[in-house]
């Protein structure tokens, strides 16, 4: 039984419990199963779960449940191999953190990282060895409802942020007692849905997969992610559940990933949806030899014996997953230690006061300044109006996809701003997030009338954004800019605070109002955070990782177009309204202002095997302290295959003092920053002349010999 000594090396011990299992256990290790309503823990040995299952997913009933599962597993199989169990702990488990479109916007990878560890710890407490996280589909139709799920349109930012959470959740050690297994999903394109609706059919070119959908898969990749969950989404005819190409050729062959991919939920069976194929033989087959190792819930896995049997299924394709799962359970340390403490309190594993910290210091940063004219912010007033839909609903503020997450723990802009403005707030809620009651207007303009400023919170409702929540319109509905309207007539100045899980087309309110705040989904501290930034105890630093289109019908906008023809002033604009987005990535204002200096280059003329080194010096020119962050940008305007406009090629945010000036500098390396990806995935790197830009505030031309 040498699997069982953990002493010996894992491919060994993977290589020895391959050769003792079965066909039958081969394949129960390959199937992944939701935990039933039944919380008899002994319905393992009973029903649909045999205790040589492989996974189990999507169960809140803790780790004595999960135990009970395990001790059958364990204890009533041939050869005792636990169970992972997996879950979506998406921004946080009990203790939330911003939903990730808003953590990228905070543009500080390390925060994320450290709020991930947080997650990791209460996801074990809560009897989880796996999560279905980090997200990374590049999206750049906010239609979609998953758009709240990513880090946004960049794919540099989603595979930074990606690669972040996948460092915060694994730790140093994946065997370590508050460590998880990540999973990267879903790949690859589930982002690019035509016409932005959930699960329906992506046409993807080798082009943008390379350029715009893989790159942050191969980051995580390099993070050292456990496991990646295959898409829904046909790719231009291959499903990529049995899709060879990515599953095998790009993320096994030419990236060596050596570890499982699992497909999402009842993926397998939707071949026939699709209409790849409606055969139950078949769609185990192409899986299996495609590269899915894990099948998620559809139960068609259980095929597997028979397959092989009948020599329609090769045994080694099948051995080949099963080690592939068998060594992720080795390398979480599930042999050594299967079960779940379950002796932590409530209070000592979750809401701890050091997590608590770390997502509202997180949540302070993704907030974006979009607008302040006139300075009305920070708020210095004796009185606020406190109105809108937003204001004191915990839902809105803790998003979709909450884990285990309460809304009782949530802190709402009401709470904060009570809590943090000492009481000079008062309520009024004015109307609801859509329908047509407009009964509460008449109250929120009175209060309007005896305060001095309004704090208007509208948005979207918690579960506009997620999963199957896709929308034709980005707009908000009629009614809350209608309670905008009988605010604005009050003329008392209004500060408009956004809570949503998508960029809003603001084409018709963004022209009404003097400030906007984006609080994006900022999690449990969320109202603390958002009451900072409105008092100035806290200067917003978050630049937007999203574009807003300025409307619907605008849609796609994201700032790395390509040029194009009959590019002048009047030419492939809308005749019907403006044609620029309302606010582009990457922008935010913050309360005191930062100025850049000339790019300074180390050479203007480089080889391929030599590297440039570009700075810039940044000053704090304003009264407060403050951060910036410093985009790079890469413009290539001449390549033998076209480029964006412009790339996003490195980031970074730093902190200043009033009066303090910092100089930032990046070392350009060819090949890594100025080639780009041809058709077949190889990086080309061509001669000519480059431009590097600073946040696109200052920029310098070199060439590359
Ligand atoms: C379907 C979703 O697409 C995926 O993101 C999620 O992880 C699984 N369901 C499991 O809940």
């Amino acid at each position: 039984m040498s699997y069982k000594n953990a002493e010996l090396p894992i491919e060994e011990r993977v290589a020895d419990l391959l050769a003792r299992m079965t066909l039958e256990e081969k394949a129960d290790q390959l199937m992944q199963l939701p935990v039933g309503r039944d919380l008899n823990p002994n319905n393992i040995g009973t029903g649909a779960f045999r205790p040589t299952i492989g996974s189990m997913l999507n169960s809140r009933h803790g780790p004595k449940v999960h135990n009970a599962f395990q001790r059958a597993a364990i204890e009533e199989s041939r050869l005792g191999i636990p169970v992972i169990f997996g879950q979506d702990i998406i921004h946080g488990c009990v203790t939330i953190y911003p939903h990730s479109l808003g953590q990228a916007c905070s543009f500080r990878p390390a925060r994320v990282r450290d709020c991930a560890r947080h997650a990791a710890r209460e996801s074990v407490a809560m009897g989880y060895h796996w999560t279905f996280s980090p997200m990374i589909d590049v999206c750049r139709d906010p239609r979609w409802g998953r758009v709240v799920e990513g880090y946004g349109e960049d794919p540099y930012v989603n595979g930074c942020f990606g690669a972040a959470a996948v460092e915060g959740y694994q730790g140093k050690d994946l065997r370590a007692p508050d460590s998880i297994a990540a999973c990267l999903k879903h790949f690859a394109g589930y982002g690019w849905s035509e016409g932005g609706r959930d699960y329906v059919y992506t046409d993807i070119s080798m082009r943008t997969l390379w350029e715009s959908i893989l790159p942050p898969y191969r980051a995580g990749v390099k993070a050292g992610a456990a496991t990646i969950m295959s898409a829904f989404n046909d790719i231009t005819g291959t499903p990529a559940v049995a899709n060879r190409y990515l599953l095998t050729e790009v993320l096994r062959e030419m990236w060596g990933f050596d570890g499982m991919v699992g497909s999402d939920w009842n993926a397998v069976s939707q071949l026939a949806e699709q209409g790849l194929t409606a055969d139950p033989a078949m769609q185990p087959r192409l899986c299996l030899e495609a590269g899915n190792d894990m099948d998620m819930t559809d139960q068609v896995y259980r095929n597997i014996p028979e397959l092989v049997d009948s020599g329609t299924l090769d045994l080694a394709v099948v051995d080949e997953a099963v080690r592939r799962v068998l060594r992720l359970k080795f390398r979480l340390g599930l042999f050594e230690n299967p079960y779940f403490d379950e002796a932590a309190g409530f209070e000592t594993a979750f809401l701890r006061p050091d997590a608590k910290a770390a997502e509202e210091r997180l949540a302070g940063e993704t907030l974006v300044l979009l607008k302040n004219g006139y300075d009305n912010l920070p708020l210095d007033v004796s009185r606020i109006a406190l109105v809108g839909p937003a204001a004191d609903d915990p839902g809105c503020i803790l998003g979709g996809w909450e884990g285990c997450g309460r809304l009782e723990d949530v802190v709402t802009i009401r709470a904060g701003l009570d809590e943090r403005f000492d009481g000079v707030v008062i309520y009024a809620r004015g109307c609801d997030f859509e329908e047509d009651d407009e009964s509460g207007i008449t109250e929120a303009v009175q209060a309007a009338g005896s305060a001095d400023a309004v704090v208007l919170c509208l948005g979207e409702c918690q579960h506009w954004t997620g999963e199957n929540q896709s929308r034709t319109s980005i707009e908000l509905p009629a009614l809350q800019e209608r309670l905008l309207d009988a605010l604005k007539a009050t003329g008392k100045p209004i500060v408009l605070v956004l809570v949503h899980g998508r960029p809003l087309g603001l084409h018709s309110i963004e022209p009404k109002v003097d400030t906007i705040l984006s609080a994006w989904q900022p999690g449990t501290m969320g109202g603390y955070a958002i009451a900072d930034v409105l008092r100035g105890k806290v200067n917003p630093s978050g630049r937007l990782a999203i574009t807003f289109p300025r409307s619907t019908g605008h849609i796609p906008a994201y700032y790395g177009m390509r040029p194009y023809a009959h590019s002048g002033p009047k030419q492939g604009r809308y005749r019907n309204m403006e044609t620029s987005s309302v606010f582009e990535f990457g922008h935010g204002l913050s309360f005191t202002t930062f100025i850049y200096g000339p790019l300074v280059l180390s050479a203007e003329r480089i080889r391929k095997d030599q590297s440039l080194t570009v700075s810039v010096d940044i000053t704090n020119s304003g009264k407060r302290g403050g951060a910036e962050t410093v985009f790079w940008y890469l413009r290539d305007p001449e390549a033998s295959i076209t480029q964006p406009i412009r790339r996003l090629i490195h980031f970074e945010k730093i902190d200043l003092v009033p009066g303090e000036t910092r100089t930032v500098s990046l070392s350009v390396d060819p090949v890594k920053h100025l080639s780009y990806p041809a058709h077949d995935g190889k990086p080309l790197l061509e001669p000519g002349l480059f431009v590097l830009e600073a946040s696109r505030r200052c920029e310098a031309v070199f060439v590359l010999e």
